[in-house]
């Protein structure tokens, strides 16, 4: 067992959670592929939010079974929530083709978890109240951008989400081991740090809150932009505000996540905030971090919501005027409350409510990115754009897509650029600064 193929799904934890499992596997000896033709072992870190999510795994399984045809000693792993989620419903279900079944609590001992799965089905998949692999030293995928896990599971169990089933308990890493594992992505030359938990703000370690990391975190050299997803609405507190107010690395952006414009439906969703509550906050943020981009997620067609409920989230989308939303539509999901009520919107409407929705804020995106049009921005160059060699891209500190022309300027570097065009996705813009041959660090990893 030496060559591991490894593949993620899901959000921005898992792909921590990925970048975990490689260092625990080259630390044992063992070599990541890039494709599973070249692989002993493959495993796939997967995602549980939606029903879709797990129905492209067991897609991917599928093909997986084809390959073991040719390959019949690959040993073929799920990891991570749908892993948690099916529990060990999964290996029977999927004996043909799966070996190992991992839970993201069962990370730390995965070399031995491949042996032993090379021999008999094996699953792990016991939640672990106090792992937090705060001692174990990720291998970080390359990039201006290094992403650090400061919290693991939820607490807050809304009632549509599976993620507090899946990911068990909350529990924050203590500062002293994030401070050091952001001097140590310095020392790498990662010069953006965005801390990953799942409601994120509610970090303490019993003596540092969220505003003391940010602000311990801000006076790390090197570092020169520090973000964070996702903030819950109910944890965020002034002392937070003006730790992100007062920190200049810290950037003028926040993702903070909506999901309904009704309080019934907030209420229903176990959400704990109302609108007035949330659209508060939102005017407090607003006014103490001037232009700050705002971004939220959103769900239509969770039980019970009405038209009314529906229009409400409408309306209160074209109020907040939010930079860009993910917007979903619910999905029921085995093991939550929710599960237990009956869906009284069916997939039809559904997909008509997210339609409109969409569209209505494709127009609001599209109105805040003309608004850049003509304004200048710092902009941290993150390569030569996909496809495009005569473009560069990176992000604005409002984390908006720039694409500027390649005068050779290399990623890691900021640069002074006008904004001359947008579409609701991407800003277009020319370099005011001369070209720099050095970025202000080197790329990590
Ligand atoms: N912890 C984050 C969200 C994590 S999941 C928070 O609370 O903000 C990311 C998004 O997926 C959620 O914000 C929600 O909009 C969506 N989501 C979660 N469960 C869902 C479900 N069962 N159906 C549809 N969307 C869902
Ligand atoms: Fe899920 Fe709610 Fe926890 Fe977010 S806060 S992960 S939506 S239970
Ligand atoms: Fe999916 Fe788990 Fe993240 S369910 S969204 S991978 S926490």
């Amino acid at each position: 067992m030496k060559r591991v193929f490894l593949e993620t799904y899901g959000c921005q934890m898992n792909v921590a959670d990925s970048e975990l499992m490689a260092g625990v596997l080259e630390r044992a000896g063992m070599e990541l592929v890039d494709t599973p033709a070249d692989a002993d072992a493959v495993i796939l870190n997967t995602c549980a939010i939606r029903e879709h999510a797990e129905l492209r795994v067991i897609g991917r399984l599928g093909e997986f079974a084809h390959l073991k045809l040719s390959k019949p000693d690959l040993i073929v792993g799920v990891a991570g929530c749908m892993a948690q989620h099916l529990r060990s419903k999964l290996l029977p279900k999927k004996k043909r083709v799966l070996d190992l079944v991992v839970g993201p609590d069962g990370y730390r001992d995965l070399p031995n978890l491949l042996r032993q799965a090379a021999n008999v089905p094996t699953a792990e998949i016991r939640l672990d109240r106090d792992e937090t692999y705060g001692d174990l030293e990720p291998k970080r995928a390359p990039g201006v951008r290094a992403w650090v896990t400061v919290q693991r599971g939820c607490d807050k169990f809304c009632t549509y989400c599976v993620v507090p089933y899946t990911r068990g308990r909350e529990r924050s890493l203590p500062m002293a081991d994030l401070i050091r594992q952001v001097e140590h992505a310095s020392e790498q030359g990662f010069c953006e740090i965005v801390f990953l938990g799942q409601t994120v703000n509610s970090y303490h370690d019993g003596d540092h809150d969220f505003a003391d990391l940010l602000r311990a975190t801000n006076e790390v050299p090197g570092i020169v932009r520090i973000r964070y997803t996702s903030p819950h609405p109910s944890d965020l507190s002034e002392r937070l505000i003006a730790a992100m107010a007062e920190c200049e690395k810290v950037m003028p952006h926040m993702h903070l996540p909506l999901q309904s414009g009704s309080d019934a439906v907030l209420s229903a969703m176990n959400r704990t905030y109302s609108i007035a509550e949330y659209d508060a906050l939102l005017s407090r943020l607003r006014a103490a971090i001037p232009h700050i981009a705002v971004t939220t997620d959103m769900i239509v067609g969770f039980p019970g919501e009405s038209d009314a409920d529906f229009e409400a989230s409408m309306a209160y989308m074209r109020q907040a005027r939010f930079d860009s939303a993910f917007l979903f539509k619910y999905s029921a999901r085995p093991d939550t409350r929710a599960y237990k009520t009956a869906e009284t919107v069916s997939e039809e409407e559904k997909g008509r409510r997210l339609t409109v929705m969409i569209d209505q804020q494709h127009q609001i995106s599209g109105e805040h990115n003309d608004a850049w049009v003509g304004r200048e921005a710092e902009v941290l160059i993150e390569g030569i754009s996909h496809g495009d060699e005569s473009q560069l891209h990176g992000k604005t500190r409002e984390f908006k897509t720039v694409v500027v022309a390649n005068d050779g300027t290399p990623a890691g570097s900021l640069k002074r650029v006008r904004v001359t065009g947008a579409t609701t996705m991407t800003l277009f813009a020319e370099a005011l600064d001369a070209p720099r041959r050095e970025a202000l660090v080197t790329i990590g990893g």
